[in-house]
């Protein structure tokens, strides 16, 4: 059974169909790499994931469960974790208490205590090596370090499923590389599923999952295991006639 199932999803913004009939299954513990170009619908789909947006039409089954209509608050103690694609933290808080917010309100959700929010914060800390920060407001990292936070506080959430919206863009190339092996190696540990949401191809996301589903203008243009899907000529043609770097 897989982890997570979308089936022709539908989604409009007045005339605009930002997600067109899209239907796609992410297997537990399943690497994919989600890449369109900018506006091809990524972020409306991961929307439509987390429960930001319901969509018009189709299911979207999680673990079995129809939680078409579950509002954010009832998806992620089941298990759904995200990052932001512009970070949003409390800026006065501490990196720290940003972190336990995510284990607070993640799949541990009313089950861990204070003490052991923290506890998750402070190991998410040290493994995405922000432990020197740990007391700093939130609101004074850099943007990498915003960005890494935000992995933390999604991977504090322990999910299932974690949902990056381009959580690595901006970083420099050697860093992505780093941080894309590093969430696969937590990935495969707790048998988290990680989909990830990049512009354009993006070496170290596409070297590392195991599928990639490319979106055009809201509509799956692709959904193929990695190698077969970047060479695929229709992947070629959205990217302007451009092989792909990987
Ligand atoms: N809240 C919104 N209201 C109106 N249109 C939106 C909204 N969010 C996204 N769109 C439109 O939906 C399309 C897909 O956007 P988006 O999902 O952000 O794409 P991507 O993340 O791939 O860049 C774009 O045409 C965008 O302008
Ligand atoms: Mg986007």
């Amino acid at each position: 059974m897989s982890l997570l199932k979308l089936e022709n999803v539908t989604k409009r913004f007045g005339g605009l169909i930002a997600v067109n009939d899209v239907s796609l299954e992410i297997n537990q513990g399943e690497f994919v790499g989600i890449v369109g170009p900018n506006g091809s619908g990524k972020t409306t789909l991961f929307n439509i994931i987390s429960g930001v947006y319901i969509p018009e039409e189709g299911r979207i089954i999680f673990d079995g469960l129809d939680i078409t209509n579950f509002q954010p608050y009832k998806r992620a103690p089941l298990g759904i974790g995200r990052t932001f694609q512009i970070p949003r933290p409390f800026a006065s808080a501490t990196v720290r208490e940003n972190v336990a917010v995510g284990a607070m309100f993640g799949s541990l959700g009313g089950k861990a205590s204070v003490d052991e929010s923290f506890e998750i914060a402070d190991q998410t800390i040290e493994r995405i090596g922000l432990q020197d920060h740990r007391f700093k407001a939130a609101g004074a990292l850099t943007p990498v370090e915003k960005k890494l936070m935000e992995i933390a506080r999604a991977l504090a959430m322990k999910p299932k499923l974690l949902l990056m919206d381009e959580a690595m863009a901006g970083m420099h190339p050697n860093d992505i590389d780093q941080m894309v092996a590093f969430i696969k190696q937590i990935a495969i540990e707790e048998k988290i599923a990680v989909v990830a949401m990049v512009e354009h191809i993006m070496r170290a996301v596409v070297g590392m999952a195991e599928k990639v589903i490319v979106l055009h203008q809201g509509s799956k243009l692709v959904d193929a295991p990695t190698k077969q899907a970047l060479e695929d000529p229709k992947v070629v043609e959205v990217y302007l006639g451009h092989p792909p770097e990987a």
